[in-house]
This record gives structure tokens, sequence and C-alpha cells, in this order.
């Protein structure tokens, strides 16, 4: 099964996005992240603060590996980090099409200002970590992306217009090239 799935850094609007995307396409919407403290019961901070970093790492992981298996097709949220380890780039490829939410550092930060939810860019410096977090992602995002989209300073309608389009023709060229070896 071919879904689509987010990629983009914190604050880009994927949680958002998706959902809307998947009311108009008619899907369903996964979170990762809220998958994630929905099983554990905790919230991202506390997986952080209690078992720490790498631990919340495996637990991405584990979850997009069993993503895979999902048979309704879906518009999948995934945490900025989460692209971030090599490892899932080839999970995420197989999961489908991968849609890069690219928002401007100035957009990112205005959401993210006084954010205490995502640990990694809570505390002092805010900016500054902001700024070197984005220099070392946002290539990664753009090599891993099938489709990109601006989010900054775009209407929701039109924003959910571009990516249906955009996915559409991923698409159609990714059925064409692959016809021989698609069975679902
Ligand atoms: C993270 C992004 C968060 C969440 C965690 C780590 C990151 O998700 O997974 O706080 O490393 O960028 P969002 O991108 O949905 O905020």
């Amino acid at each position: 099964m071919r879904h689509i799935v987010l990629i983009g850094f914190m604050g880009s609007g994927k949680t958002k996005t998706g959902k809307r995307l998947a009311e108009e396409l008619g899907l369903t919407f996964v979170d990762v992240d809220k998958k994630i403290t929905s099983e554990m019961k905790m919230s991202v901070t506390d997986i952080f603060s209690r078992f720490g970093e790498v631990f919340f790492r495996a637990l991405e992981t584990k979850t997009i590996k069993e993503l895979r298996q999902m048979e309704k097709r879906a518009v999948i949220s995934v945490g900025g980090g989460l692209p971030m380890q090599e490892q899932n780039h080839k999970y995420l490829k197989e999961l489908g099409t991968v849609v890069y939410l690219k928002g401007s550092p100035e957009t990112l930060q205005k959401r993210l200002g006084g954010d205490q939810s995502r640990p990694l860019l809570s505390g002092a410096n805010m900016e500054e970590k902001l700024r070197q977090m984005l220099k070392t992602r946002e290539p990664v995002y753009e090599k891993l992306a099938d489709v990109t989209v601006i989010t900054s300073g775009q209407p929701m309608k039109k924003l959910i217009r571009e990516i249906s389009i955009k996915c559409e023709m991923f698409e159609n060229q990714y059925f064409m090239e692959h016809k021989d070896q698609i069975t679902d």
C-alpha cells in the first residue's frame, strides 16, 4: 500500500496539514508521535527525560517499520527528527510518497517560540538551536522528498490542493515506472 508521508521541521504544520489532507482525500490520518505517546502513555518530553533520546528514536523506527503492514491508505505524519536517522530512509520510502513541508525559518520560529512540548528546542537560545538544526536537517529533508511544498504564507486550502496535485503527479509517474512490480 502506498501512503502519503509528511516530513519536515518541528512547527512546519505536519499534523494540522496532515489531518486536513487526509480529510480531503478520504484517508486515515496517522501521527507517529501520537502513536508513540499513546502506546507509552507518556508525553514526548517525559519519554526524553525518563528514557533518553536514543530510546525515543528506537520507538520511532519501530513504529514506522510496523506501519508498513497497514492496509488502509493513510496520510502519515512523522516527527521532525525521524528522517535524521539514515536507517529510517528505507522505511519512509517503502511507506509511500514522501512530502516535505518546508516552512521558512521566520515562520518556524514564530510557531515554536514559547513551546515547551519539544524537548530539543526547550530552554535558552531557542533561535540559535533552531538555526543550527535547520542547517543540518534541511538538506536531509530535501534529499528524501519526492515532493516539496513551501508552507509559509499559504492558505490551508491552497496548500492542500498543491500537495494533492503534486502527489498525484508523482504517483502516476511512480506507477508508470513500477507497474511490473506492483501487486496491490
Ligand atoms: C522532534 C520533533 C517532534 C518530536 C520530538 C523530536 C525532532 O515532532 O518527535 O520532540 O527531533 O525534530 P514534531 O516534528 O511533530 O514537532
